[in-house]
């Protein structure tokens, strides 16, 4: 339990526990006014509810069936419908009052800024999918995008939906050798990367690292490179073309690819509990629809608001709410390229005034580091424009969650703590604005969505006690299958409990039917919300020369929720030094990339073992944090 102590605990299950409860206002304003009765009648009959909410979107072809679960787990969803997921994000406002409305707002920490209006952003995603039907690009084929968060990597994305093509997105903090891996796995024939971007005011040379990945990948033909900080870059004639020059002279009129609702639209890898990431696919027909529910549900959303999702289009939180949600919602998506302190600790409370946002989504480890900073900061500015407030990517400590509602939502604003991941798409256990809230739960399932608590055999555990959190029907918007290995989606997610979806977390719930989300139970380490695996981290010191075996857990840290702490068997005649601790911590920046902090290196002799040579990581875990040993009888 990273984020939750054991004083906020007792205090979060006693009965007196304070719920926090929605204004009149907020009621009066809400999209969804009667929660309980949605929530009962979504639970009578699921497939209704998501047929009902797929009318929200236009089709060019109706479905036969709402759910073909013949071939379970491959769930198939609004079977026989011809659609795309671009058109549903963009060109379904065209003709509307929606196109003049503002799509997307940008600003960077140097506070440079663009902005376009739907009809702008069509034209320019128009021209990029006819630039790109040009050198051939077609339906099927994979499209890696490693870019900033900049306007262009919404255009990529969305041209690459609209011809048909699968996007994979990897999040520009990875390394040249982590986004070789990701291109090398989906076959990528073009690449989208920028010059550079900003950080702290310091270049980062995107360029560089994505030259020093394509290197390596033979089927890259082509490099699309964005201009976004002037810097000066190599470039290798054959392969790569400015943006700029590659749009030129296309015409702003494009035709939208014809989709089978279940042509996967895009490819995203996140870790799991291999060195391998997998390739989460999701779907054109039913991703759109959970994506677009929850949006308007969850947020709230009214047809000219602004968005603001703190997280990166490199991650699914950026996928479903930066891009594709307030598009398919019509609204303002709000696009900060930049850390939330520079110049000053009240950046995010400067933009959140000037624009007027009005739904702010972040994460816990942000809402922590402001908090380390003070009151003080979010004082100096007036955000009258907030209503609604969101917490994602691991749980938020209820000290976090009254501090983000008192000083930044004036307790005004309710906090939609979504729980949710990668494969789900979507928002899947939140409450809406309407429901009652306490601090540090995620409070009940979607509307459609069943999940349950349970031990090892799928039996209910009763309220207050831990068990597995599974979700035990499918829903539109969740993973189709991995990436070219249909084997590890049955192993991973429909092996551990019979019949029910996975989650790989643990929780609880509370007497009031309330779920409490505690953490991973598999190698899966969250660090500052970010997903790595422990196996991806040891395979990457093992790499090192020096190096026999790492074992690698994740401890808790006031800020970051976990940090990264490594024990290490070094080669014999290998001295340990501090020198060392460092290049080991440079090697795993090297191949991982930035997000992969590492705390704290041990040198040791030995590891705790399983007697088929597994690394107990568990053990690590408890002797670090000096917890009770558990069972032991499996080690040596
Ligand atoms: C894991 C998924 C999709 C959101 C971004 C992260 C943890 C996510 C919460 C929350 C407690 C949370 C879980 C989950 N998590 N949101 N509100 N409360 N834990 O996506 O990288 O796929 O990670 O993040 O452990 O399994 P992801």
């Amino acid at each position: 339990m990273p984020t939750i102590n054991k004083r906020e605990l007792t205090e979060v299950l006693s009965s007196s526990q304070k719920k926090y409860k929605p204004s009149k206002k907020i009621i009066s304003q809400a999209n969804v006014k009667n929660y309980e009765a949605v929530l009962k009648e979504a639970a009578r009959n699921p497939e209704k509810f998501w047929e009902e909410a797929a009318q929200d979107l236009e089709w060019f072809k109706p479905w036969d069936k709402v759910l073909d679960a013949s071939k379970k787990p491959f769930f198939k969803w609004f079977t026989g419908a011809k659609c795309n997921l671009a058109y549903n994000a963009l060109d379904r406002h065209i003709g509307t009052k929606t196109e003049k409305n503002k799509a997307i707002i940008w600003e960077d920490e140097a506070g440079r800024t663009r902005q376009y209006a739907y009809l702008e952003l069509y034209q320019e995603v128009n021209k990029l999918v006819n630039a790109l039907r040009g050198i051939g690009a077609k339906k099927g084929d994979r499209i890696a995008i490693y870019m900033p968060n900049i306007p262009e990597i919404a255009f990529a994305m969305l041209a690459c939906a609209k011809i048909g093509a699968i996007h994979s997105v990897v999040y520009a903090g990875f390394s040249a050798a982590a986004l070789a891996d990701r291109i090398k796995d989906a076959r990528a024939k073009i690449l989208f990367t920028a010059d550079g971007s900003f950080r702290r005011g310091k270049v980062i040379n995107l360029k560089e690292i994505a030259d020093s990945a394509v290197k390596s990948c033979k089927t890259i033909k082509k490099v699309i490179v964005a201009k976004n900080n002037n810097e000066k870059v190599k470039f290798n004639k054959s392969k790569d073309i400015w943006y700029k020059d590659f749009v030129k002279g296309q015409p702003t009129e494009a035709k939208c690819a014809r989709m089978d609702s279940e042509d996967p639209a895009f490819v995203l890898y996140t870790s799991g509990t291999t060195s391998k990431p997998k390739g989460v696919v999701h779907a054109h027909g039913g991703y759109p629809v959970g994506v677009l529910r929850t949006i308007k549900w969850v947020f709230d959303l009214k047809g000219d608001e602004i968005f603001w999702c703190t997280a990166d289009p490199g991650w699914i939180t950026g996928h479903s709410y930066i891009i594709y949600g307030p598009l398919l919602a019509g609204v303002t998506t709000l696009m900060y390229e930049g850390v939330p302190d520079m110049p000053a600790p009240d950046r995010m409370w400067r933009i959140i005034e000037k624009y007027k946002v009005n739904v702010l989504y972040t994460a816990p480890t942000l809402i922590r580091a402001m908090m380390k900073y003070g009151a003080k900061w979010p004082a100096k500015h007036k955000m009258p424009s907030l209503r609604i407030l969101g917490s994602v990517g691991e749980p938020i400590n209820p000290s976090a969650w009254k501090w983000y509602y008192k000083y930044i939502g004036k307790n005004r604003c309710p906090i939609m703590d979504t729980w949710w991941q990668t494969e789900t798409g979507m928002n899947m256990i939140t409450p809406l604005p309407t429901a009652p809230l306490k601090p540090g739960s995620a409070v009940k399932p979607f509307p459609g969505i069943i999940a349950d608590v349970v031990d090892k055999k799928g039996k209910r555990a009763p309220a207050g006690k831990g068990g597995y959190l599974i979700i035990r029907n499918p829903w539109p918007s969740m993973i189709r299958t991995i990436y070219k290995n249909p084997k590890r989606y049955i192993k991973t997610y429909w092996s551990k409990v019979k019949g029910a979806y996975f989650t790989g977390d643990v929780a609880f719930r509370d007497k009031d039917g309330y779920f409490w989300i505690q953490g991973r139970t598999d190698d899966v380490l969250k660090i500052a919300g970010h997903r790595i695996g422990t196996a991806e981290v040891e395979s990457s010191f093992v790499s090192h020369k020096s190096v026999v075996e790492a074992g690698v857990i994740g401890v808790p840290d006031p800020i970051k929720g976990e940090v990264i702490k490594a024990f290490i068997i070094l080669k014999q005649g290998i001295n340990p030094s501090d020198n060392l601790k460092q290049e080991l911590k440079m090697q795993v920046r090297k191949t991982i990339g930035p997000i992969a902090v590492i705390k704290d290196i041990d040198f040791v002799d030995k590891l705790p073992k399983t007697r088929s040579g597994k690394i107990m990581r568990r053990v690590l875990k408890a002797k670090e944090l000096g917890l009770p040993l558990g069972d032991t009888s499996s080690l040596v």
